[in-house]
């Protein structure tokens, strides 16, 4: 475990773990790591100094400084200081997207499995879901179905596309030859892009992450870009965002939108998300992403043997595990009743797809201890024997 890990920190008071007492809380996508120490310092600081008003301009320059140097080594992509925008958080930056772009009953393409609000958010702004199911190739990498795509977005010109980049839930990548191809048949419709990339600071080194919008000229003009520093650095609950706008009719359409000192990220949020950003920011990061993987790796191991039939892939991306557990479901016991008999919180399967497409998966989250996971999957394994006796 790297030593720049606060190893004293083993964090039971998320949302993760509001769960019963003797559940176990993999759901919520969130680290047990809890932030780092030298930001809850300079946090510490920051509130005995009692500067707690509204945000002003100074903290948010000093934030997209900081941002633009990380962002451009982490995503391959430099940004113009000029269209970064501040949000509350990624959500309410697609709130946001969702009003900038089209019009009501205009078609929101997004892929399945997804990270369950993209599933749910765009019909409440007047938009219709159509959902993409990806592919999951021999290699265990998963990536959209452009032939899918294709068809869709030819039916229903000018819609948004949802592109969940390092991808929640599975912890796939889409390659440049991918995010490529994608902006091609977008393009050609004139559709426009979301591009989350939340999750672009949990990165593994197995494959190289790339921002959508540097793909291509016309990638960049329909993009919008959304990011923060709340998975890499866990301060979430602060609530900053970071969103990148190239095109400056969009850029305008944005603004009309963001009733400025009304919406937008807190004071503390952006403060943290200025030192997360910083080069102590990145060096600790790196320490972060070692340990998940050595979680995750312990995690697969100990999955492989007491659940030899589940179905997984290591993410290239996240400290997310997306497992298929149907070979354990033959008696027609759901993925739900497992957790249950488990006393387990995860993610199920049934909430990032339509039509039961995922209902026998699972989505564990590693950024735990390896106790805890080696508890988790002694549960499982015992659970679902029992269901496979039954
Ligand atoms: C892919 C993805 N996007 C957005 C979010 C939510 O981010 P925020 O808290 O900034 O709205 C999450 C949180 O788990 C996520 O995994």
């Amino acid at each position: 475990m790297s030593t720049l890990i606060d190893a004293s920190i083993r964090l039971r008071s998320s949302s993760k773990w509001d769960v019963a007492p003797d559940v176990i809380g993999v759901g919520i996508a969130e680290s047990d790591y809890g932030a780092p120490e030298f930001i809850r310092e300079a946090l510490a600081d920051y509130v005995r100094s009692g500067s707690l008003g509204y945000l002003w301009d100074q903290p948010q320059q000093a934030l997209v400084d900081s941002f633009l140097v990380t962002y451009a080594a982490l995503c391959d992509r430099r940004v113009d200081r000029e269209t970064v925008r501040l949000a509350t958080d990624v959500l309410s930056a697609f709130d946001i997207a969702l009003k900038t772009v089209g019009r009501d009953g205009d078609v929101v393409l997004v892929p399945t499995p997804a990270y369950p609000p993209f599933l749910d958010i765009p019909e409440r702004f007047g938009k219709r879901l159509v959902a993409s199911p990806m592919r999951w190739d021999a290699a265990g990498h998963w990536s959209v179905d452009l032939d899918h795509i294709e068809q869709v977005v030819a039916h229903h010109p000018g819609g948004l596309f949802v592109l969940c980049n390092p991808h929640n839930p599975t912890g796939s990548i889409a390659t440049f030859e991918e995010l490529t191809a994608l902006s091609e048949v977008l393009t050609a419709h004139g559709w426009h892009v979301f591009s989350d990339e939340i999750h672009a600071p949990v990165v593994h080194g197995t494959s190289p992450m790339r921002s959508y919008a540097s793909v291509s000229p016309s990638a960049r003009e329909h993009t919008i870009t959304a990011t923060a520093a709340s998975k890499g650095w866990n301060i979430a609950g602060l609530k900053c965002a970071q969103v990148v706008i190239d095109n400056p009719q969009l850029r305008r359409r944005w603004d009309e939108h963001v009733i400025s000192g009304h919406t937008g990220p807190s004071t503390l949020g952006v403060v943290a998300s200025t030192l997360a950003y910083s080069s102590e920011g990145r060096a600790w990061l790196h320490g972060a992403n070692a340990a998940y993987r050595e979680t995750l790796e312990h995690f697969h191991a100990r999955l492989s043997t007491q659940l030899p039939l589940a179905r997984w892939q290591v993410p290239e991306a996240t400290y997310l595990s997306w497992v298929d557990l149907g070979a354990y479901l033959d008696s027609g016991l759901t993925v739900a009743e497992l957790s249950d008999r488990a006393r387990v919180e995860w993610l199920p399967g049934a909430s990032c797809g339509i039509a039961g497409a995922y209902d026998e998966w699972a989505r564990i989250n590693c950024a735990t201890d390896a106790s805890t996971l080696d508890r988790l999957i002694e549960r499982l394994g015992a659970s679902a024997l029992r269901i496979e006796s039954l």
